[in-house]
């Protein structure tokens, strides 16, 4: 929620130290972070030290579903008790398709994307930032605008989708209290016009409302 990059270093070190399992949700890590994409393992040079890894192929990869690797005893284990797995139909041939065709993106033009996903993050994060706005702690493409109140987060995400941009607002639960945020996605497709337009909205947006104060 926040953007910021687990540090699977000093976590390793804790499950050392208390002798317990680490499983990781890398749903926003897969392809975008570590030199070849491969995620949160290699952003930290850690490959193959997570136990339990899992990720979502709804996000950079766009089909449906997701997996989870881990020793073999374990994938047996999920395959006969994991509730989705068991009670689900399986994955149809055009989803695993779609990710399987992604993942062989990803391997071909993957550093190409990167690049142009930084540079659309630095651009759109610096127009927020120059315009005032808190974007917390980020580190990644997933950028907080801080707004703390709810309603306010509401009343922002509704003028930006009345000016034609999707944006959606996290409130608590999902966030502490008093952090409640609009959610945004910098994506390697967003062209800079893009980029440029949604700073306008939001930051035209915020003027409306009185924002950032
Ligand atoms: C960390 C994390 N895990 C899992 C999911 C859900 O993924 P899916 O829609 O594939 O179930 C999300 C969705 O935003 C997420 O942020």
């Amino acid at each position: 929620m926040d953007g910021d990059i687990l540090n699977l270093p000093a976590v390793l070190d804790l499950c050392r130290r208390y002798n317990a399992l680490l499983m990781v949700d890398e749903a926003h890590s897969l392809g975008v972070l570590g030199a070849s994409g491969r995620g949160i393992e290699e952003h930290w040079g850690q490959s193959g030290r997570i136990p339990v890894l899992m990720g979502t192929l709804s996000k950079t990869i766009p089909a449906m579903g997701g997996y989870v690797t881990g020793e073999r005893d374990l994938i047996a284990y999920l395959r006969h008790n994991a509730r989705g797995f068991v009670f689900s139909a399986a994955m149809t041939p055009p989803v695993a398709a779609a990710a399987l065709a992604a993942f062989d993106l990803l391997e071909r033009e993957g550093s190409q994307r990167r690049a142009r996903l930084a540079a659309n993050v630095e651009r759109f994060s610096r127009g927020l930032r120059n315009a005032g706005f808190d974007l917390g702690p980020t580190q990644t493409p997933v950028i907080p605008v801080m707004l703390g109140d709810s309603t306010r987060a509401l009343a922002m995400a509704a003028c930006c989708q009345a000016r034609g941009l999707l944006i959606l607002p996290v409130l608590p639960p999902a966030v502490p209290e008093g952090t409640a945020r609009l959610r945004v996605n910098v994506t390697a497709a967003h062209t800079s016009a893009d980029v440029d337009l949604a700073v306008d909205i939001i930051s035209a947006c915020g003027r409306d409302l009185g924002l950032p104060t």
